[in-house]
């Protein structure tokens, strides 16, 4: 009776290792909100903010040849267009940076060649997809009055649209489009007395 008193309870200390060890990895994951996951809460300090004097505002532009939404700053456009793209500009969706700062992370662009997709997220990796480089750097979570970077697709075009204003997100969902979750968090245009 002892021998089995003994051999449960190292069972439940190993238990107890195992529970503690994956809420461990579950705080680090938490801490890199995904593609399709929501993450964050306000909070962050103020001296670890990047600069929003220094950010830089993100185009949307549409390519009718190969049916694709995608980002980039109006510069990478130009220069896609000159050589060899067909991008149409649809505006400005939100300001980020072009190179790291604190507190923030790589936007990475993801494409998959089957139907010219592209995605966008601070993850590191989309099944189906190739990595096709970092456009830029944005919050993992909703810190600095940073906002959510929010993903609709639409399966039938297969194309993913990227929008910061909840209620054009919204629209898109209730039209078909599914909810493709938080790219990342990025500063909204208004807040920004910045000229560009
Ligand atoms: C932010 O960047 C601007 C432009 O480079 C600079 O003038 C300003 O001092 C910076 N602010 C801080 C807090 O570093």
């Amino acid at each position: 009776m002892k021998a089995v008193l003994c051999i449960l309870s190292i069972l439940l200390a190993l238990t107890a290792t195992l529970v503690t060890g994956n809420q461990m990895n579950m705080d680090d994951s938490s801490k890199k909100p995904g593609y399709g996951k929501k993450g964050g809460g306000k909070g962050g300090k103020k001296g670890d903010c990047a600069n929003s004097t220094t950010s830089v505002p993100y185009i949307q532009a549409f390519s009718p040849q190969i049916k694709a939404h995608t980002l980039d700053t109006r510069a990478a456009f130009v220069n896609a267009d000159t050589t060899q793209g067909d991008w149409q500009f649809q505006g400005k969706v939100f300001r980020a940076w072009e190179t790291q700062q604190p507190s923030t992370v790589p936007l990475n662009r993801f494409l998959t060649q089957v139907n010219q997709d592209y995605i966008f997220s601070t993850i590191s990796s989309v099944s189906g997809y190739d990595a096709n480089g970092v456009v830029g750097y944005v919050y993992p979570t909703q810190i600095c009055d940073s906002v959510p970077l929010l993903g609709a697709y639409n399966q039938a075009a297969g194309d993913h649209y990227y929008t910061t204003d909840v209620g054009e997100h919204n629209s898109l969902t209730s039209s078909g489009w599914s909810d493709a979750g938080i790219s990342g968090y990025v500063l909204p245009l208004h807040d920004c007395s910045c000229k560009s």
